[in-house]
């Protein structure tokens, strides 16, 4: 009879164990020291080597050659246990033997002395699912327990254990297993069964499995039904109902070109090919946020399930987009999953969030539109004569002053920085150099303090968002040449315009307003737009 491949190559040893270094060298260490616990809980995520280790640990314990963490795995106690048939080994499946009799019988039967090894070793799985009074029952155990017992207690819902229980047991979180280190087991695996399969494909095995070592063991099962000894990516992809990384790259193609047209025929083909359309939002998810994660760390790192190659062609796609397009574009992406959960129409959920995102993509600054237009037109008077732009609004007591709008992250172009002079003047230069006005306005009213490690400004509170704003940390950190902190106090008054850019009581505005060079781009971007209403702020 076939042998699933997961109970076949069930580790036998802390060596074959895959991840959970952490569980492993704590046991070691106590195994060798003999400082053995008589209560043990193995806690979290389903197929990670809970039930694995419970049994390793057994036999590490009543090995003749022991108490070691390395059994000879020849003496009948270390044969035995491999084979379940181990008198001192006691299994209790609590799923099924919850109840208070079956836990009275255990009482009965812990105060016997082990039948031929060192320890009685009871291995209770899903232990979460015993009773109450099941519980009382092991607590009267576990408070008195004889020297010979211990009792090891799996589950995946370790918060479902009473407190009263945990607080005499050791417990041991387990992890869900590393993307490479899946891939490494199952390399493994197929070497030994004869199939072969490339790192894409055991990769689309491995990301299946989503850190459970059983469920990926069980994809490559249902792999080797499908296609026989030897596995291809593309082949497995479609037997799994995952997404390929071309389709994906299709999306962001897509995106990169704003091109809305063929993001509803991505749609339609989806649901011409009957694929689950929740299902692929939340591949589209993984997918960004990959492109997220490779954009902030780089290629080949293992925050990310996936191939080498496949990651060399994630950063690819990432350099096409900012980082705050790529949160924004996955922020979206979770929506769509989630309003697809509910929705009737998912077709037509999903057509929506697909145009989402372009346009999300879309969304330029007031500072980019504006440098998109071409330099200002030579007119600009010279100096202070341009008036910084007005901020706070100071018609209508009560009125909270507006917060400054957002600022892009990264300047259009990026600007040279000026070498010398004080830190002040350095600051302006790039910020104005990199169109980033607000932010060089925020500066010139502020104060600014060098501290090792960090800058501190000083201003009028409207500033605040200026200076939190990432655009702004980036330039101080370019100017200074290192990373700093970015602080701001907000305190200082705004300090008294220059008399210049003053302008007389009672003067007529509109006309100067209009010839304002920045007042016409605007106009130039809004044709047809109305200046409706002059507010001199100063008043
Ligand atoms: N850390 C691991 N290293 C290698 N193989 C593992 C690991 N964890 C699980 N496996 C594989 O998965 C199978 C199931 O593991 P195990 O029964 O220990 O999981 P579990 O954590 O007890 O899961 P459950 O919570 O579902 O009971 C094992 O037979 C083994 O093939
Ligand atoms: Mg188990
Ligand atoms: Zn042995």
């Amino acid at each position: 009879m076939y042998q699933v491949i997961a109970r076949k190559y069930r580790p036998q040893t802390f060596g074959e164990l895959a991840g959970q270094e952490h569980v492993r060298a704590t046991l070691g260490n106590a195994i060798s020291s003999s400082r053995i616990a008589h209560g043990y809980i193995f806690a979290g995520q389903r197929g990670t080597g809970k039930t694995t280790v419970a049994r390793i640990l057994a036999r590490c314990l009543n090995c003749e050659k022991g108490p070691t963490p390395e059994p000879c795995m020849q003496c009948p106690a270390c044969i035995e246990t491999g084979a379940g048939s181990c008198p001192d080994v006691i299994e209790i499946d609590a799923a099924s033997n919850r109840g208070i009799n079956e836990m009275r019988e255990l009482r009965e039967n812990v105060r016997y002395r082990p039948v031929r090894d060192r320890f009685k070793v009871f291995i209770i799985d899903e232990a979460h699912q015993i009773t109450n009074e099941a519980f009382n029952a092991l607590l009267k155990t576990l408070e008195e327990p004889p020297e010979w017992v211990v009792f090891l207690l799996c589950t995946t819902e370790s918060h479902k254990i009473p407190t009263t229980i945990v607080s005499r047991c050791q417990q041991f979180s387990f992890r869900s297993v590393d993307y490479a280190e899946l891939v490494d087991r199952m390399r493994w695996i197929c070497g030994q069964e004869g199939i072969t399969a490339d790192d894409e494909t055991l990769g689309v095995i491995a990301q299946v499995g989503e850190g459970s070592v059983r469920d990926s063991l069980s994809a490559l099962d249902q792999a080797i039904a499908c296609c026989g000894s030897s596995l291809e990516a593309a082949q497995v992809r479609e037997l799994l109902g995952q997404f390929s990384l071309d389709l994906m790259g299709q999306v962001a193609d897509a995106l990169a070109a704003g091109d809305g047209r063929r993001m509803l025929e991505i749609v339609q083909e989806l649901e011409s090919n009957g694929r689950n359309l929740q299902h692929f939002c939340r591949e589209l998810a993984r997918f960004l946020r990959n492109l997220l994660v490779v954009r902030l760390v780089g290629a080949g790192s293992r925050l990310i399930a996936a191939s080498g190659p496949e990651q060399e062609r994630l950063l690819e796609t990432a350099g096409w987009f900012s980082e705050p397009d790529l949160t924004r574009y996955l922020q979206i992406a979770l929506d769509m999953y989630k309003d697809l959960q509910y929705s009737l129409q998912p077709r037509l959920h999903l057509e929506i969030g697909m145009l989402r995102l372009i346009h999300a993509g879309r969304m330029t600054t007031v500072e980019q539109a504006l440098s998109a237009l071409g330099p200002a037109p030579k007119s600009v008077p010279p100096g202070p004569a341009a008036p910084p732009a007005p901020r706070t609004p100071v018609t209508g007591a009560g009125v909270p002053p507006a917060p400054p709008p957002r600022q892009q992250s990264a300047p259009p172009e990026p600007a040279r920085v000026p070498e010398s002079g004080p830190l002040r003047d350095r600051l302006l230069g790039f910020l104005k150099a990199s169109q980033l006005t607000m932010l060089a306005d925020a500066v010139e009213h502020s104060e600014i303090v060098e501290a090792p490690g960090e800058i501190k400004f000083t201003g009028p509170p409207e500033f605040t968002l200026a200076f939190r704003d990432a655009a702004m940390r980036n330039a101080v950190q370019k100017v200074v040449g290192r990373a700093v902190k970015v602080s701001f106090v907000a305190g200082g008054q705004r300090p008294a315009p220059a008399p210049a850019a003053n302008a007389a009581p009672g003067e007529d505005l509109s006309g100067r307003v209009m010839d304002h060079p920045e007042v016409q781009r605007f106009r130039e971007m809004f044709p047809g737009a109305q200046v409706r209403n002059i507010r001199n702020l100063r008043d």
